[in-house]
């Protein structure tokens, strides 16, 4: 279950705003390997509500949904019932520490925006990470690909245009990110070979919804994004009346621009990709 985020809440209200980012990344991804793509079992390792298995679920052979939290996964079967009825998709209720799949099953794992929701502990060495990305490797067949999509130390920084208004949010959520070389490292450790990192630059989390200031006065807007989940009752109210105060100044659309300028050219999103060595 997320650390932080109260998805059995949220699962409600998570599909309004949130898109799929980078799912030409994983296609390449899966492309590159020896089989054609409509051969591939897919491992989607925390699934949330389906979005990136909905994308891709006419692409492959067949995708195994996991994820820990049982209304995010209820959203997801919902979106995807013909699909399970014709045998394209299977869900699976399991934290992503310890997969409910045999060993050499999968030809490729997309695990989006997930890995920061483990209550791990940096000091410790990335411990849950560590267990995780094991995982990916037993259920990978030999040549097959891990995908995190992650995001690094500096899109985190700069990467949302409100980041400056939560300025304790975003340090919590710095520390909850395992490193990009940091996580090289484990899947290094997994006998997993790094195949490259990939930013798309013109993606961000909410589409649209993203670049509209008044966002963060709107639960649902909120609830596209957990960084919210963060921000205490005070802070949020100092949030609300600045962007109120811009609003009647006739400021606000020009503040968003301003602060949203790293973001086009760092990305919101990288997406770490490994093969399993063995073919
Ligand atoms: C930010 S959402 C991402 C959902 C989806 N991958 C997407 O990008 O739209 C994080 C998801 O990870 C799930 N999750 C968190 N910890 C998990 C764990 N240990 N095992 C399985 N799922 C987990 C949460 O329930 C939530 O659905």
């Amino acid at each position: 279950m997320s650390g932080y985020e109260d998805y059995t809440r949220v699962s409600d209200l998570y599909d309004e705003t949130r898109k799929p980012i980078g799912v030409e990344i994983i296609l390449g991804c899966l492309a590159s390997g020896s089989r054609p793509l409509s051969e591939l079992v897919l491992l989607d390792a925390g699934c949330g509500t389906g979005n990136y298995s909905r994308a891709l679920v006419s692409q492959v052979a067949r995708i195994e949904a996991v994820d820990l939290n049982p209304g995010m996964l209820a959203k997801a079967r919902a979106k995807l019932q013909p699909e399970a009825s014709a045998g394209r998709i299977g869900f699976h209720q399991a934290p992503i520490g310890a997969l409910p799949l045999k060993g050499e099953s999968v030809d490729g794992v997309m695990v989006n925006q997930v890995l920061h929701h483990l209550n791990d502990d940096p000091a410790a060495g990335w411990p849950l990470v560590r267990e995780a990305v094991a995982e990916f490797a037993r259920v990978l067949r030999p040549g097959g690909v891990l995908m995190v999509n992650i995001c690094s130390q500096q899109q985190i920084t700069h990467g949302w245009w409100y980041l400056p208004l939560i300025p304790e949010a975003a340090e919590e959520m710095r520390r909850r990110h395992v490193p990009i070389d940091t996580l090289q490292g484990v899947i290094n450790a997994c006998r997993l070979s790094h195949a490259g990192c990939f930013v798309p630059l013109d993606g961000v989390m909410q589409g649209q919804y993203y670049f509209n200031g008044r966002g963060p006065l709107d639960e649902r807007w909120r609830a596209g994004d957990s960084i919210w989940a963060m921000v205490d009752e005070d802070r949020l109210e100092t949030v609300k009346a600045k962007i109120r105060a811009l609003d009647e100044a006739g400021a606000l659309e020009e503040f968003v621009r301003e602060h949203d300028g790293r973001r086009r050219q760092i990305g919101q999103f990288t997406f770490v990709c490994a093969r399993k060595v063995g073919q």
